[in-house]
């Protein structure tokens, strides 16, 4: 099996919670790393190089191979930046796991515009940053792996996360097309929803949960969906403490109309429209 040995694989918010053990576990399996961290945070407020240094040392420390990057995603030249480190340190990139995180939770009625933005600009422009300076590599060499964390908010919300939420779905959303794009050039666009327990999740669930929420049960899904042997592609995994399924998107049987319903038409049939009896996976009806 080669796995993700000897490929070239960029981390973003990699120095520390999940990314840090992505970053160790593909290290470990052989993968060469660019482990990318702005050092601020949870709130995405300030920034420093110690958190990527300190992960850094401890992959070379267990003879892995890794260099540090303190680009913010949320800007192009951060997401190109990432790119960079990656072909100067190791003359190529293969992977992008865009994982970098901040939070700003607050019930939707007190939802500002800020905390809306600064959470878009980090998760879905970061993820549109990072994977768009790494494409072209990609489709040159016809090959490449894209994972993105997205959520089981941005699947099923939750509350006082609309920003997080929405930009959690707006990965998936990006996967999906990457998938149709990339797929004739062999590169593989998927999403990974973890539950683990990190410096984001700290208080949002009880120590007893959180104790059996280690991120290193989500490590070795990433390094699938990043290795030679994957052929998934637009998919999203849920993951955390031992259990991983995947979630995806029905479509009922419905309902078929004819001639133009009136309202009350519509109405009448609502049970078919929505009864999931039958459902099957749903397909781009226009794609
Ligand atoms: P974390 O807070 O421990 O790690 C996030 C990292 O991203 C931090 O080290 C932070 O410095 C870095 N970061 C933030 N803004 C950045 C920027 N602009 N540029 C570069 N790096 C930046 O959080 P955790 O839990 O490890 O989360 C990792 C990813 O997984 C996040 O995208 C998060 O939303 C997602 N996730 C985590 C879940 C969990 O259960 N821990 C649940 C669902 C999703």
């Amino acid at each position: 099996m080669a796995g993700v040995e000897g490929r070239v694989v960029a981390v973003t918010g990699a120095g520390g919670g999940l990314g840090r053990e992505y970053a160790r576990t593909l290290a470990a399996a052989g993968a060469r790393l660019v482990v990318n961290d702005l050092g601020g945070a949870r709130d995405g407020t300030g920034q420093g190089h110690a958190a990527a240094d300190a992960v850094v040392e401890e992959i070379r420390g267990a003879g892995g191979e890794a260099v540090a990057s303190y680009d913010s995603v949320a800007d192009e030249a951060g997401g190109r930046g990432v790119v960079a480190t990656a072909l100067d340190a190791f003359g190529r990139v293969d992977g992008v796991v865009a994982n970098a995180g901040i939070l700003r939770d607050a019930a939707f009625h007190k939802m500002g515009a800020a905390d809306w933005d600064a959470v878009q600009r980090v998760h879905l422009d970061g993820t549109y940053h990072v994977v768009r300076a790494a494409w072209p590599h990609f489709r040159e060499q016809r090959h490449g792996r894209v994972v993105v964390a997205a959520s089981t908010s941005g699947i099923y919300g939750n509350f006082g996360q609309a920003n997080y939420g929405a930009a959690k779905a707006g990965m998936i959303g990006l996967i999906q097309t990457l998938a149709i794009e990339g797929r004739k050039y062999c590169i593989l666009a998927n999403a990974i929803a973890p539950m683990a327990a990190t410096r984001m999740t700290a208080d949002v669930a009880p120590p007893e949960i959180l104790e059996k929420l280690a991120p290193a049960h989500v490590a070795p899904v990433v390094g699938h969906l990043l290795s030679d042997e994957c052929t998934d592609n637009g998919t999203v995994i849920v993951a955390g403490g031992g259990q991983v399924h995947q979630v995806r998107q029905f479509m009922t049987r419905g309902a078929t109309f004819v001639e133009v319903p009136s309202i009350e038409d519509v109405a009448a049939r609502w049970d078919e429209v929505v009864d999931l009896a039958g459902a099957v996976p749903g397909t781009n009806p226009v794609g």
